[in-house]
């Protein structure tokens, strides 16, 4: 769908400017669109124009609620750590091929993983690189966002070149947490966040994401986790080896055979 940076380039600020060029995004005076990026207090954010009384949508890893999340998160406690195979003295490097606005992400950098992130959307990936560019140099939590890298491409080319390389470079873990369509159930519906539907309009659904999980498990040395919606069947019909459930999620976990 359609999303424009509100305002012109003659008035616009040189960091707006960089991340408009590296994203190519262009600038709009249009107003009646209904996703528009503006830029506000020295950061990148999305406005649904559609929907009433929802705020923008940025991405703030210093936030009371990530700050909440960040200093909450244990090993023992996050249902993710476990599918990612996280053990005291162990923090895999993931390849997180879905990273959407990073949130997943943020929660294995906070507990010590290195997390490469790969986006395609250039919407999202911009409001995620404008949310790491200010975490960087946010005291509090500047070493979490230097273990985060994001990577502008689709993922299957990049899971593609990432298996070509040499075993040891390879991720121990490729993350996957695809959308999901709208569940015709209402219950279930109006349980995905409003935020989350906003997302989906953006971006649309993931109609390749079945084939991402091969070309995951060709890319990760050890294991593929992937995250669903409770209500969701399995990637490409493929049964896991063992299924982590969360409160709302559940994380399928693909365990690769050890090679001889
Ligand atoms: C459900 S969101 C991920 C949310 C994320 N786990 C988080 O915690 O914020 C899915 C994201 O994956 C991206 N995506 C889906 N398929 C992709 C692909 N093949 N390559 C790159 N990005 C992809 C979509 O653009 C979307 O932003």
């Amino acid at each position: 769908m359609k999303c424009t940076i509100l305002g012109s380039v003659d008035n616009a600020p040189a960091a707006l400017l960089t991340l408009a060029k590296q994203f190519q995004l262009d600038f709009s005076p249009e107003k009646a669109l209904p996703f528009q990026l503006i830029w506000q207090d020295n950061a990148l954010k999305l406005l649904q124009t559609e929907i009433e009384k929802q705020g923008p949508i940025w991405v703030d890893f210093s936030s009371p609620q990530s700050e909440y999340r960040r200093l909450q998160v244990s090993i023992k406690k996050e249902a993710i750590a476990k599918a990612v195979g996280l053990k005291a003295g162990k923090r895999p490097r993931v390849l997180d091929a879905t990273a959407g606005l990073g949130r997943d992400a943020f929660v294995l950098a906070a507990l010590g993983c290195e997390v490469e992130l790969v986006e395609r959307h250039p919407v999202v990936a911009s409001l995620l690189h404008d949310g790491l560019r200010r975490a960087l140099i946010e005291a509090s939590v500047n070493d979490v966002a230097s273990r985060m890298t994001l990577v502008h491409q689709a993922s299957l080319d990049y899971l593609t070149q990432v298996a070509n390389l040499e075993h040891d470079l390879k991720p121990q873990v490729v993350y996957l947490d695809p959308m999901y369509p709208h569940p015709e159930n209402k219950k279930k519906a109006a349980a995905v966040k409003k935020e989350m539907r906003s997302f989906q309009h953006l971006v649309g659904a993931d109609t390749d994401a079945d084939h991402l999980l091969d070309a995951a498990l060709a890319a990760a040395q050890e294991r593929v986790v992937v995250k669903r919606p409770d209500y969701a069947g399995v990637l490409d019909g493929k049964k896991p080896s063992h299924v982590i459930s969360a409160k709302k999620n559940r994380f399928d976990v693909y365990v690769k055979a050890k090679a001889n």
